[in-house]
């Protein structure tokens, strides 16, 4: 569970490396589907997957909206995430498995977008935050 220094840790991260959302989200989720390919599966209904394509660049655009909007209601995750995790579990039926390999690569991208900012404690809080962020998503799964 997310403790205190854990929420303040994220927040001061995000209070630097939210100016550059839609880019982590982008580059992230473009990374899943390069890395681990079974996660294209999901997209394919977009013509264009790659790293670069607008469905890309506007999904994760909308991941990192969904993630700076979980950061603020961080002590009440589960109900922050009701219906992202209704959505996914019912609707899209992503096997709760794929979250921890977007979670991957978001912090692989933060790492990179943000070398000095990203030591071991941001690294252990943000880790813990989207570990969070995935058990709350699979709410719903159950
Ligand atoms: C849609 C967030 C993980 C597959 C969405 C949407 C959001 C979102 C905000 C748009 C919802 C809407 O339009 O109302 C997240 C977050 C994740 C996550 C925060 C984890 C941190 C995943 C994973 C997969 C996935 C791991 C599959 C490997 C999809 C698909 C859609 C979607 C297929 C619909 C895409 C479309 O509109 O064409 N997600 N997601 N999501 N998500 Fe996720």
């Amino acid at each position: 569970l997310l403790n205190d220094d854990d929420k303040a840790v994220i927040s001061g991260f995000w209070g630097k490396a939210s100016s550059r959302a839609a880019e982590i989200g982008a580059d992230a989720l473009g990374r899943m589907l390069v890395v681990y390919p079974q996660t294209k599966t999901y997209f394919d209904h977009w013509k264009d997957k790659s790293p670069s394509s607008h469905n890309v660049r506007k999904h994760g655009k909308k991941i990192m909206d969904a993630i700076g909007d979980a950061i603020t209601l961080m002590g009440d995750l589960n109900n922050a995430l009701l219906e992202l995790s209704q959505l996914h579990a019912f609707t899209l039926r992503v096997d709760p498995s794929n979250f921890k390999m977007l979670s991957h690569n978001i912090l692989v991208v933060m790492a990179n977008y943000f070398p000095d900012d990203f030591t071991p404690d941001v690294h252990l809080a943000m880790d813990k935050f989207l570990a969070a962020v995935a058990r709350a998503l699979s709410e719903r799964y159950r």
